[in-house]
C-alpha cells in the first residue's frame, strides 16, 4: 500500500518522540493523525507541522473518551503509543507507592486502554509500536518505577505480537532522549545532565527524538519484524 493510502495514528504526538513520529512519518508522505491531552494542544501542534496532519484529543485518565476518539478516528492501518506518564526516579527504599501507582494508572494503563479501543479500527495486517523504556532493559538503581511501568509495557507487546497476529507488535525502547519531558529543569540542569549521561555512554551522546522515531518508522514499515523490542539507547545496556 502506497504511503499515501496508509493511516497512522500516533497517541501523544503533541511532543516529543510523538512529535518527531508525525514529523518523519508525515514527510514519508503517510497519512498521520496525532493525538494529545486536549484540544489546544492538538491545534497548537498542528499549527506547528508543514503537513497535512489530522489530531484528536485523547487522554489516557478518561476511558470513554479514548474510545470516542478511535470511533471518529475510524479505520486506520498502524498504531504507535507514545504518551507519557509521570516519570518516578528514586531508590526503592524510599519509593513513594502512590507515584509509582499513578504512574502505572496512566502510562501502563493508557496504553492497555488505547490499544483496546484501538484494535476494532485497526488494520488486521497492521502494526502496533509501543514505547517503553531502558529502564526495563539495563538495571540503573534509583528507576526502579520507571522499570516496573516499562517492564510491564515490553511483556505485554511481546505476548500481542502473538495474540493480534497478523498485526504485528513492537516494542521500541529509548535511553535518554531530549524532549520536553525535562522541561521541568533549569536549562544548566538539564544540560548538564544530558551531558553527564551522554559521557558515559559508548556513543557519547544522548538521543535526539528523531533517533526514536527512525526506529519506529522501520518497526511499522519492516513487514518482517514483529514481536521485537528494539533498543535504542546509545548501548547504557552495555554499561
Ligand atoms: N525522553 C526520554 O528520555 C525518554 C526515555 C525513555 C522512554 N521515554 C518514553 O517515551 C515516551 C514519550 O516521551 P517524551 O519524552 O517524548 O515525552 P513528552 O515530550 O513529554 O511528550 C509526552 C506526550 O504524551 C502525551 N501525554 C501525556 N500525558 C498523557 C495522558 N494522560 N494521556 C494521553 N497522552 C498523554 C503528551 O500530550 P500533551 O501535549 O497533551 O501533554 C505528549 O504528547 C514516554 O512514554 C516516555 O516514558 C522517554
Amino acid at each position: 500500500m502506497k504511503p499515501s493510502e496508509t493511516s497512522i495514528v500516533i497517541v501523544g504526538g503533541s511532543s516529543g518522540i510523538g512529535f518527531a513520529c508525525a514529523r518523519r512519518l508525515a514527510q514519508m508522505g503517510y497519512r498521520v493523525v496525532i493525538t494529545a491531552r486536549t484540544q489546544a494542544r492538538v491545534d497548537e501542534t498542528l499549527a506547528k507541522l508543514a503537513h497535512d496532519i489530522a489530531g484528536q484529543p485523547l487522554d489516557y485518565a478518561d476511558r470513554p473518551g479514548i474510545a470516542a476518539a478511535f470511533a471518529r478516528i475510524g479505520a486506520f492501518d498502524h498504531l504507535v503509543l507514545a504518551g507519557a506518564g509521570p516519570a518516578t526516579w528514586g531508590a526503592f527504599e524510599s519509593l513513594d507507592r502512590d507515584a509509582v501507582q499513578a504512574a502505572f494508572a496512566s502510562k501502563f494503563w493508557g496504553y492497555f486502554d488505547t490499544l483496546q479501543a484501538a484494535l476494532p479500527q485497526l488494520a488486521k495486517q497492521g502494526s502496533i509500536t509501543l514505547v517503553s523504556g531502558a529502564a526495563a532493559r539495563v538495571a540503573l538503581p534509583g528507576t526502579v518505577g520507571l522499570a516496573a511501568v516499562n517492564g510491564a509495557i515490553e511483556r505485554m507487546g511481546v505476548t500481542l505480537a502473538k495474540e493480534l497476529a497478523p498485526r504485528r507488535v513492537n516494542v521500541v525502547s529509548p535511553g535518554l532522549v531530549d524532549t520536553p519531558a525535562y522541561d521541568w529543569m533549569a536549562p544548566e540542569a538539564r544540560q548538564a545532565m544530558l551531558d553527564g549521561a551522554a559521557a558515559k555512554l559508548r556513543v557519547q551522546r544522548y538521543g535526539t527524538p528523531d533517533d526514536i522515531a527512525q526506529a519506529v518508522a522501520f518497526l511499522m514499515t519492516n513487514p518482517y519484524v514483529t514481536g521485537s523490542i528494539l533498543d535504542v539507547d546509545g548501548g547504557v545496556r552495555l554499561g
